[in-house]
């Protein structure tokens, strides 16, 4: 139950070697959060996250769980959740797990398409809806939902995770009005480029930030019940001046 400074008891991390995701984890279990699931399809690389959170919360202790999680075995995805909740209630639940995938390939790869659309929006959609029953029934909890600015407005040079990522942005959204009276709460979480392993190859772009900033602001958004943020929060404004850039005019941009 998260307690009445806003601070999180348990924490169900999707996607449980994100570099995001593990950012936000380390800043709950060094606050007051005593129990994580790390979910995800490696389970050396979550053993090792795992370690990583109890060495955040030292001197307390922290109760770590490992759940095996494919996002393209859809099948499994009502029995994970499950077994989440299996072991008490979950205050937040993070959904982390994506991929860039390789536009170019995407343009030419239809499987390779149909594969990053399938982890970044179908999957999301497949977990999310056990994990949105499982939360209501419970009556309170946070569902934390990773989309990003490339969402808003697809661009051409990454417009197949885009397109994900827009699919993915707006399920997250109308869930969160789907549950407004229940106690539970849908954070739509909208970075720009973050420096992890999954941008690694690329060259920062504008605005770029680090997943330690991204975590600061998610937890802030918990704490204050937000439904949307950018990440940096100037994405905001930007975006929207984007967002409505004639077309011509916008895939002219060097972005
Ligand atoms: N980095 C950015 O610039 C940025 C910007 C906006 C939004 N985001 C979003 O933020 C989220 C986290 O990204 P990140 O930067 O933390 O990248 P990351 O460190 O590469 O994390 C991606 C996560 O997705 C998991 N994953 C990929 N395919 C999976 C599958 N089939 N089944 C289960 N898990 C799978 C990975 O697990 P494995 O370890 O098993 O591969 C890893 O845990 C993603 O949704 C991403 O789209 C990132």
């Amino acid at each position: 139950m998260i307690n009445a400074l806003g601070s999180p008891q348990s924490l169900l991390l999707l996607g449980g070697t994100s570099e995001i995701g593990l950012a936000v984890a380390e800043r709950f279990v060094g606050d007051r959060t005593r129990r994580v699931v790390l979910a995800g399809r490696d389970p050396v690389a979550l053993r090792s996250a795992g370690e990583r959170l109890a060495a955040a919360a030292a001197p307390a202790s922290v109760e770590v769980t490992v759940l095996e999680f494919d996002a393209l075995d859809r099948t499994s995805h009502a029995a994970v959740v499950d077994r989440a909740f299996a072991g008490g209630d979950v205050d937040v639940a993070l959904i982390a797990f994506g991929v860039l995938g390789e536009q170019e390939r995407a343009e030419r790869d239809a499987e390779h398409a149909v594969e990053v659309v399938t982890v970044d929006f179908t999957a999301a959609v497949s977990v999310g809806v056990p994990l949105a029953q499982a939360l209501r029934a419970q009556g309170h909890g946070s569902l934390v939902v990773l989309s990003s600015v490339a969402g808003e407005r697809p661009r051409r040079s990454n417009f197949v995770y885009g397109a994900a990522k827009a699919g993915l942005d707006a399920f997250a959204t109308g869930l969160g009005d789907a549950l407004r009276g229940s106690g539970v709460h849908v954070l739509v979480v909208r970075p720009g480029f973050v420096r992890t392993r999954m941008t690694a190859h690329l060259p920062a772009a504008p605005l770029s930030t680090t997943p330690e900033a991204v975590a600061t602001a998610i937890v802030a958004g918990v704490r204050w019940r937000k439904e949307t943020i950018w990440v940096p929060s100037v994405l905001r404004l930007v975006m929207s001046v984007l967002r409505h850039l004639p077309r011509a005019v916008f895939r002219r941009l060097p972005i």
